[in-house]
């Protein structure tokens, strides 16, 4: 199966996934905390989970999944077809907004990274491709943004990190144009990916940055740990992308 069909595939789980969370706005949600009081994870986080994976399973019974939720956080092995799954991603936004989250999937072949899925639910945008088939949202092809330089635009920040001043990211806020915290991956890897960003820093999981890094590589976007490793798919890394120019100029505030 080619790359576009595939596309067309995971799409209809994604818009499918999106209905069911729109509808359970309706229901009591069940909200639990994993390592903290803000650190919030509900019962559509699992379910929505659950779903992509039985249409994984479906479409591909051999294939691997990596996702955030249920126990299914860590692969010994990325050989062959692997699923990288985020169900939402925002989960606080998600609670006490009920917009600015999304729900991504990266697919990634013998550690290779080949599709990513970044769906805004309630702003209707959705991202997908890879660099092969090229980036397109809601159906139309994403041009690669321009090359702008820090100054030249706003950066997205996670707001401990810049708190605590963290890879003198007050440094490099006050370079930009301003700082955006929207408190999800997603939103600020489709905005990079669109030209609204030029950079943004946070620490993430897997699941957090593959999808939406799929999308930023293919548009000729850099992304790497902040201090300027590859981004493997096993930790938590602080994570660092932007345009050429952006990310240049983080990485050596960063690492001064
Ligand atoms: C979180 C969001 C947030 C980032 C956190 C992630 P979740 O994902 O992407 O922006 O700062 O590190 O854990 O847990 O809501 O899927
Ligand atoms: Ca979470
Ligand atoms: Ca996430
Ligand atoms: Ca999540």
């Amino acid at each position: 199966m080619n790359q576009l069909a595939i596309i067309e595939e995971v799409k209809g789980w994604v818009y499918e996934a999106g209905e069911k969370i729109k509808a359970s706005f309706d229901d009591q949600l069940e909200i639990d905390t994993k390592s903290g009081r803000t650190d919030l994870v509900t019962d559509m986080d699992k379910a929505t989970q659950d779903f992509l994976i039985e249409k994984i399973m479906a479409f591909d019974p051999s294939a691997k999944i990596l996702g955030e939720e249920n126990g299914q956080d860590h692969l010994q092995d990325v050989s062959g077809r692997v699923f990288i799954i985020d169900p939402i991603d925002g989960t606080m936004n998600f609670v006490l907004e009920q917009e600015n989250f999304c729900i991504m999937l990266a697919l990634y072949e013998d550690g290779v990274s080949q599709l990513g899925f970044v769906y805004n639910v309630m702003k209707d945008e959705f991202l997908y491709g890879g660099k092969e088939t090229g980036v397109f949202c809601n159906g139309k092809p994403v041009t690669p943004p321009v090359n702008k330089s820090l100054s030249e635009g706003l950066v997205g920040m996670n707001q401990v990190m810049f708190q605590r001043n963290d890879w003198h990211t007050q440094e490099i806020g006050k370079i930009a144009m301003g700082v955006r915290m929207t408190g999800c991956a997603g939103y600020e890897l489709i905005d990079l990916s669109l030209g609204r960003r030029v950079a943004y820093i946070s620490r993430l999981a897997p699941w957090d940055y593959a999808p939406g890094g799929v999308l930023i590589e293919a548009l000729g976007l850099t992304m790497s740990t902040i201090d300027g490793r590859a981004l493997g798919l096993e930790e938590r890394e602080i994570f660092l992308a932007g345009t050429q120019k952006a990310y240049d100029e983080c990485l050596e505030i960063a690492n001064s």
